[in-house]
């Protein structure tokens, strides 16, 4: 990790920044559960493990007032209806919010609070999307053959609670209907325990 100013370049095509601390790699069986036809999901699995995700992040001292930061590519592929997605979390401190810049590609981010509110905002290059404190967020890739690619920024002391959703999942899927991205209430979804 570095102490001083530094700089960094992210280029097309590829975008795999210039410098990283740490490359994170998300396979088909690191979402069990997650996806909605369990079928379809199983006869994927079983065909081999395919990498759905990568993160790359540069590390800083997980405090506040520093700025967690990096590069996510979401892969294209659908399990069964369901676009590859990540997995998806709410930030250990709810009261933290979360930058993103789409360097490439067309996805959808499926966001909700635990107050019940949901959102889905279109992700398509050149946009910028600000996810705001309480909002868990899922990035989706609704592309047929183009990585989703992403730059994010978030505070140092935010903490990934990923346990929440991998319990209740997210209230609504995007579904792919007659080849067009489509938000559909999740019928996996379970309330929140009280
Ligand atoms: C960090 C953040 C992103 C995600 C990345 C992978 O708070 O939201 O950097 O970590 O898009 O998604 P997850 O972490 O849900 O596997
Ligand atoms: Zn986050």
């Amino acid at each position: 990790m570095k102490t001083e100013p530094f700089s960094f370049m992210i280029n097309s095509p590829g975008f795999i920044p210039s410098y990283f601390d740490n490359h994170i790699k998300r396979h088909l069986s690191d979402m069990k559960g997650q996806f909605n036809n369990k079928e379809a999901f199983q006869e994927v699995l079983e065909a081999g493990d395919k990498l759905l995700y990568e993160v790359y992040e540069l590390k800083r001292p997980e405090i506040e007032g520093e700025i967690l930061h990096g590069i996510s590519i979401v892969h294209p592929g659908k399990i069964g209806e369901e676009y590859y997605m990540t997995k998806g979390h709410f930030h250990t401190v709810l009261e933290t919010a979360e930058i993103y810049y789409t360097l490439q590609g067309e996805g959808m981010m499926v966001m909700e609070t635990p107050e019940g509110d949901w959102a889905v905002e279109e992700l398509k290059t050149g946009g910028v999307l600000y996810v705001p404190p309480r909002w868990a967020h899922r990035s989706i890739n609704v592309h047929s053959d183009q990585d989703l690619v992403m730059f994010f920024a978030y505070p140092g002391n935010a903490g990934h609670d990923y346990g929440t959703i991998e319990t209740q999942g997210f209230r609504k899927l995007v579904l792919s209907k007659s080849g067009k991205p489509q938000i559909v209430d999740n019928p996996h979804w379970k309330p929140p325990e009280k």
